[in-house]
């Protein structure tokens, strides 16, 4: 069997294994250093002030940013970071959802566009039905046809959020950065379900300053300075 064909018979990705991780970005700044964590199916939230590596990490474990030392072990067998960059690039496709910290999209593309962009990105139907649950729970409805360009902060986060929450649906690995930011109280109620539902049978990291998050998680990881500094 190819690593391809190992990577598509994957059901699901249960269980992450960060493993002695250390990042050295370009300007020298160690971003992490030495961050070993065993991740499972519920929600995982990474506190720690700006600078403490949450967003590095989240990078490290979809295989964004490749570190200078350690590993990223999927179910126990498969070290992410052993892959190719196309490999790394389809374990992302089948199996994760991402919420990056920026709102980033193609500006020429409607918002609906931009929502549905990863399942056309890889030639897939989006799942319609999910997608008109989401757009409608985050009420943005009147959105659809509109550029992202002129979108208010909060109604970009939305649209982001909304895009990764669409993923999630097949995905069994779900990282968020930052999902409240932006947002009002009601969004933040309604995020708050969507994520109880995800928790159930997912793997689910989340990289928040927002204390209800953390209130609600089932392990609290706080960074300090590239390190882990307690689990909880
Ligand atoms: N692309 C990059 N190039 C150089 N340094 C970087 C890069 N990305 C992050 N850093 C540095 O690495 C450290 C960790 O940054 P990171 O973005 O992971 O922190 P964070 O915990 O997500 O912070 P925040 O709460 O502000 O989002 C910081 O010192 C930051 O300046
Ligand atoms: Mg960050």
């Amino acid at each position: 069997m190819s690593v391809a064909e190992v990577i598509k018979s994957i059901a699901r990705i249960e269980h992450v294994r960060v493993d002695d991780v250390k990042v050295v970005y370009e300007n020298g700044v160690t971003a992490l250093d030495g961050v070993k964590l065993d991740i499972g199916r519920g929600l995982t939230v990474l506190l720690g002030p700006n600078g403490a590596g949450k967003t590095t990490l989240l990078n490290v474990v979809s295989g964004i940013v490749m570190p200078r030392r350690g590993k990223v072990v999927l179910n126990g067998i498969l070290n992410l970071l052993g892959l190719n960059d196309s490999n790394r690039a389809l374990v992302r496709r089948l199996h994760y959802s991402y919420l990056i910290q920026e709102d980033v999209f193609l500006e020429h593309l409607t918002v609906l566009e931009n929502i549905v962009l990863p399942y056309k990105l890889f030639k897939m139907d989006p799942p319609l039905d999910y997608v008109q649950e989401i757009i409608e729970a985050l009420g943005i409805n009147h959105l659809l046809d509109r550029r992202p360009t002129g979108l208010s902060g909060g109604e970009r986060r939305k649209v982001s959020l909304a895009r990764a929450l669409v993923k999630a649906k097949d995905a069994s690995v779900v990282l968020l950065d930052e999902p409240t930011s932006n947002l009002d109280r009601d969004s933040i109620e309604v995020l708050l379900d969507i994520i109880k539902q995800l928790r159930r049978d997912k793997v689910v990291v989340i990289a928040t300053h927002d204390q209800l998050l953390g209130d609600v998680a089932d392990v609290r990881v706080y960074l300090r300075g590239g390190r882990v500094e307690s689990i909880s």
